[in-house]
């Protein structure tokens, strides 16, 4: 069955059988789509890696908001019938004004695991790593001040991370150096908690725990995150019902065959990788394929 053929007349099958969508500035969300796929394995999905402008941190809100939009009309043109903000500084910029501006798409965002940390951390000294706009946005200390409850949270924006996980370098020297500068004084501290506020980050995870110890805990949001998404998919009748596993196209404003070879490694499969290019006509920025 397919949308087509199905005249039930209850269900909303139009929207069952379309992608939902994941996007990132590069490679980060694709820590995000893999706890999809294992959770969800039957929804088909649209996934846009920004490669032109990753890195996203650095940026203003204002910029990655502008980005964040038009990334959402291009996939919402491509069929998306649920969009996932895979990256926590797209949702720091953008994700209170994508909900406004697409009031009928469901977003699943990113935020910083503050809230599970505080309420397990024993020492009271929790880590938090994630990109500079994420620290500015106003998600961010709305998450502070709810939920770090006197908690100390040290954060840190580890400098040029996001470039190596770009780069597949997940256990180079350089790598290993950046996350030390960042972890070792918090180690000091007494931190029991590192919360990864980046969706990079998670593909660091063995590293970061090699410098940690075993004793710290280390949260990837993106299983939880999966939850969310296949409850609203739930909530909304837009749950593809499969059977089988669907299948994954992939869009960059970078180098396909880039994301292409690192794909197998980061998700552990791959899936046909367009070329999309930024445009710019009076000022609107908008998306194509190449
Ligand atoms: N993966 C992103 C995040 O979760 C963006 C990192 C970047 O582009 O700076 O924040």
């Amino acid at each position: 069955m397919n949308a087509d053929t199905c005249t039930c007349g209850k269900c909303r099958c139009e929207h069952r059988f379309r992608p939902i969508a994941v996007f990132d500035s590069g490679v980060g969300g694709l820590s995000v789509l893999r706890a999809i796929r294992q959770q969800l394995p039957a929804e088909l999905v649209l996934y846009f890696a920004d490669q032109g402008h990753v890195p996203y941190g650095p940026r203003s809100l204002k910029e990655v908001r502008a980005f964040s939009e038009t990334i959402t009309r291009f996939l919402l043109a491509q069929g998306a019938k649920l969009v996932v903000v895979a990256c926590n500084t797209a949702s720091a910029a953008a994700l209170h004004y994508l909900r406004q501006a697409f009031p009928d798409v469901p977003f699943v965002g990113m935020e910083p695991a503050v809230k599970p940390a505080a309420e397990h951390t024993q020492t009271g000294v929790v880590a938090v790593l994630a990109t500079p706009a994420t620290f500015q946005g106003a998600l961010y200390a709305s998450v502070v001040e709810r939920f770090a409850n006197g908690v100390t949270l040290l954060q840190h924006t580890c400098p040029g991370l996001v470039a190596q996980i770009e780069a597949g370098n997940l256990d180079a020297p350089a790598t290993r150096a950046i996350l030390e500068a960042a972890l070792l004084p918090m180690l000091a501290k007494g931190i029991d908690t590192v919360v990864l506020g980046c969706t990079h980050y998670p593909f660091v995870i063995p590293l970061i725990q090699q410098i940690v110890g075993p004793n710290v805990r280390v949260i990837d949001p993106a299983p939880a995150v999966a939850r969310q998404v296949g409850r609203l998919l739930q909530a909304a009748g837009m749950r593809n019902p499969g059977p089988g596993s669907a299948t994954l196209r992939f869009f960059t404003s970078g180098k396909a065959d880039r994301l292409a070879s690192l794909l197998p490694r980061l998700l552990g499969e791959g899936g046909p990788v367009r070329q999309v290019q930024w445009t710019r006509d009076s000022g609107r920025l908008s998306l194509e394929v190449i």
